[in-house]
């Protein structure tokens, strides 16, 4: 018997995204994506790596169900590429694209595991950033109108979804560093994708409880745990501002109506991001869940001379105490704990499903083809037995999504990072279950962790 046992009907899987693992890339009438054309370009990605081929997903599909349902996984987490379902962003529907991922819906429903697809995994079709990209106001009804049509095809089988991914990791990596899709630096673009993003979120999610209205809908978005870095005021106001900027600027308009207060002075840049009458409507939307990716925590320190925010991590990928995992982000279970107890008592104990957390280590198969990664089980153990304690402290947690079910590119990092409960081979493509796998089947089975 599992020491620590989870609510009855926990749902047990694990999420992947289209680019990170599909490949058939350009193939039945796929458009090509931001994720195509920044790949694609030298210099953006490690070693020059892309996702044409991925974990060759597209083809493989039925063999990734399989895995699943050894594991005994009860849910699994995919996107739906916008591109292989508008090739160009607008327009009719590709009748080969929304093939991919019917197929793929049933083969999951016949396996007795929930499908849960996330409408937006970062692959913007190309075009629509050649038409301005997200800071570009317009972009919320293309998108919204993209979310009616996917919802009218998979409506009848689907009944959970997610509209986006990450919003404030897209906004900011892909249009203020530049390090990601469509590799944009500027903070005038970034402010105004934020604002899009929020609005485009805000009409999809009625658009798409207009074609049916008992679909439950939420957003997967990125949290972290901030901490004053110094056990001073001026840091802990710090990391109160950077909080508000990172965790509240998508998840406040859409549960309160407002954005968040960010700056030193109060208030928030709403002319920078063209903010217009009547906007904030649009973007409140009644989620039916709260989809809670969390991989560390962020220290926080004062940052004096900006007059703005005047707030920043004083280190990347969490604090210098825990062990670190292969990608240097620290290992900090209360990360987690702190972040459903903060959203269950600022958001009125909404639904919560935990829709990515999990670590990147390297190791491969030994001499006898066995997958030995204590170490992910031990993460693992760790942030489940700080999912359970939330639960025991009212946190009304629904369901648990490892990252990731394989092996997977990396987005900038390419393949190097390896966060799957199953290994994928370099040349061959071919799947390992590692003994994370195993470990995580059993608890699965038993609803519960061992000791
Ligand atoms: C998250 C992304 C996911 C994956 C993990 C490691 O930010 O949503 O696609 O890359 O990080």
């Amino acid at each position: 018997m599992a020491r620590l046992r989870f609510p009855d009907g926990f749902h047990w899987g694990a999420a992947t995204a289209s680019y990170q693992i599909e490949g058939g890339w350009n193939e039945d009438g796929k458009g090509e994506s931001i994720w195509d054309r920044f790949a694609h370009a030298p210099g953006n990605v490690k070693n020059g790596e892309h996702g044409d081929v991925a974990c060759d997903t597209y083809h493989r599909f039925a063999e990734d169900v399989a895995i699943a349902k050894e594991l005994g996984l009860t849910s699994y987490r995919f996107s739906i590429a916008w591109p292989r379902i508008q090739p160009s962003g607008r327009g009719v529907v590709n009748p080969k694209g929304l093939d991919f991922y019917r197929a793929l819906v049933d083969a999951l429903l016949d396996a007795g595991i929930r499908p849960f697809p996330t409408l937006y995994h970062w692959d913007l079709p190309q075009a629509l950033e050649d038409a301005g990209g997200w800071p570009e106001r317009d972009l919320a009804g293309r998108f919204a109108d993209y979310a009616e049509g996917v919802t009218r095809a998979l409506g009848d089988r689907v009944s959970d979804w997610m509209v986006f991914n990450e919003p404030n990791v897209f906004t900011a990596c892909g249009y203020l560093m530049g390090i990601h899709a469509p590799g944009r630096r500027s903070l005038p673009d970034f402010l105004r994708a934020v604002h899009t993003v929020n609005r485009a979120h805000g009409l999809a999610f009625h658009a798409m409880k207009a074609v049916r209205g008992d679909l439950r809908i939420g957003t997967a978005f990125s949290f972290t745990d901030c901490q004053p870095a110094c056990d001073n005021d001026a840091d802990a106001s710090a990391a109160g501002r950077w909080h508000r900027f990172v965790n509240e600027m998508f998840i406040g308009p859409t549960l309160r109506g407002a954005y968040p207060d960010v700056f030193r002075e109060g208030g928030a840049p709403l002319e920078a991001m063209d903010v217009r009458e009547g906007d904030l409507a649009e973007v409140r939307a009644a989620l039916d869940f709260v989809g809670v990716n969390l991989y560390t925590r962020t220290l926080i320190e004062d940052a004096p001379e900006d007059a703005n925010l005047g707030a920043r991590p004083a280190l990347p990928f969490g604090g210098n105490e825990g062990a670190k995992t292969d990608f240097g982000w620290e290992v900090w279970p209360e990360a987690l704990y702190n972040v459903l107890v903060w959203l269950a008592r600022d958001f009125d104990n909404p639904v919560l499903e935990i829709t990515e957390n999990g670590c990147s280590y390297g190791d491969g198969p030994d001499a006898d083809g066995v997958v030995r990664d204590t170490r992910r089980i031990d993460f693992y153990r760790g942030y489940l037995e700080a999912v359970h304690r939330a639960i025991g402290d009212g946190a009304d947690v629904r369901g648990y999504h490892a990252w990731s079910l394989l092996d997977n590119f990396e987005w900038a990092e390419g393949y190097e990072q390896r966060f799957g409960l199953v290994w994928v081979d370099p040349q061959t493509r071919d799947r390992t279950i590692k003994e994370s796998g195993r470990w995580y089947a059993q608890v699965a089975a038993e609803n519960g962790v061992d000791g």
